[in-house]
């Protein structure tokens, strides 16, 4: 039986990208999905593309980075479902730009509630309903939340602490039968990458990627649902992404030059 047939996801970050995509994945399982973000159109066309799939859905619009919405959105989804199996964190937002560029650092405080405090809040939140069924928190980092990365600096560290919560978090709940997977994406084709915050706070507004050389959401999506289903701790979801994590303890110098490389080549 597919490991999600009448499991209840929560999912934030749910309209575009790996979100959608690991929406419509599991939709094809008969998953039951509450699905999180902000904008309510695409939540509802996506709540019909996983109803044609055969699983149910629900669109709960809701900013994450407002404490109280965090926590009805995970309310409400339980509620509608009767109960709560899988939480994933996944809403975030990148930057590309030099520390020392940035003009407004405002964007600090935007980064680090999108990507971590939304990902706590929520967690909070569904942490009665999830001990009730031993389910599974999933936390949507990054490779960039285990490495320094120029230009990502504020995104770099939300990741890192998204990475040190949930390693933490995965060690204080040993025993009750639940689970912590965290996902660490390399480089993944969506619109991430042209919302991301430039130097004055606004969306750099091009696409950067080398698209033909960077995985697509689906493939990452498929590989997630893998991860998920065998409750592993930890996805790195490229070669030079695992392998970078033994070579940094002998070489630390020279992950530092892959990673200015990737940067630079937008691959
Ligand atoms: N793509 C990559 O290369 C890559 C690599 C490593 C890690 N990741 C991580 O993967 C996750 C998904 O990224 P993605 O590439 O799929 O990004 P994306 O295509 O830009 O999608 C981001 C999602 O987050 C939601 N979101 C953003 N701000 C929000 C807010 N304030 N309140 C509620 N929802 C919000 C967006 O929905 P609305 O705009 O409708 O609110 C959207 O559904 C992120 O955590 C990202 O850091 C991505």
């Amino acid at each position: 039986m597919p490991s999600f047939k009448d499991r209840a996801v929560l999912l934030t970050g749910a309209s575009e990208g790996i979100g959608r995509a690991l929406a419509l994945e599991l939709a094809k399982q008969g998953a039951w999905l509450g699905l999180v973000a902000r904008n309510e159109a695409r939540l509802s066309e996506l709540v019909a593309e996983c109803e044609a799939l055969g699983a149910k859905a629900i669109a709960l619009p809701a900013d994450v980075t407002d404490a109280a919405a965090c926590h009805r959105a995970v309310e409400a989804g339980a509620a509608h479902f009767g109960r709560l199996d899988v939480l994933v964190n996944n809403a975030g937002r990148s930057m590309w730009t030099y520390f020392e560029e940035i003009t407004d650092l405002s964007v600090a405080e935007q980064l680090i509630a999108i990507n971590y405090y939304s990902a706590m809040w929520c967690t909070h939140a569904a942490l009665p309903h999830l001990r009730k069924t031993k389910g599974l928190i999933v936390a949507v980092a990054s490779v960039a939340g285990f490495s320094g990365i120029p230009t990502r600096t504020l995104y770099s560290a939300s990741k890192h602490a998204m990475v040190g919560f949930f390693e933490s978090l995965r060690v204080e709940l040993m025993g009750s039968g639940l689970g912590v997977t965290i996902i660490a994406p390399d480089f993944v084709v969506t619109e991430i990458h042209a919302r991301a915050f430039g130097p004055d706070g606004q969306p750099i507004g091009t696409g950067t990627l080398d698209r033909a050389k960077v995985m697509g959401p689906e493939t990452c999506a498929k590989l997630m649902v893998k991860a998920m289903a065998k409750r592993q701790r930890l996805l790195i979801t490229s070669a030079r992404g695992k392998f970078g994590r033994w070579l940094k303890l002998l070489a630390p110098g020279l992950v530092d030059r892959i990673a200015l490389r990737a940067v630079q080549k937008r691959e």
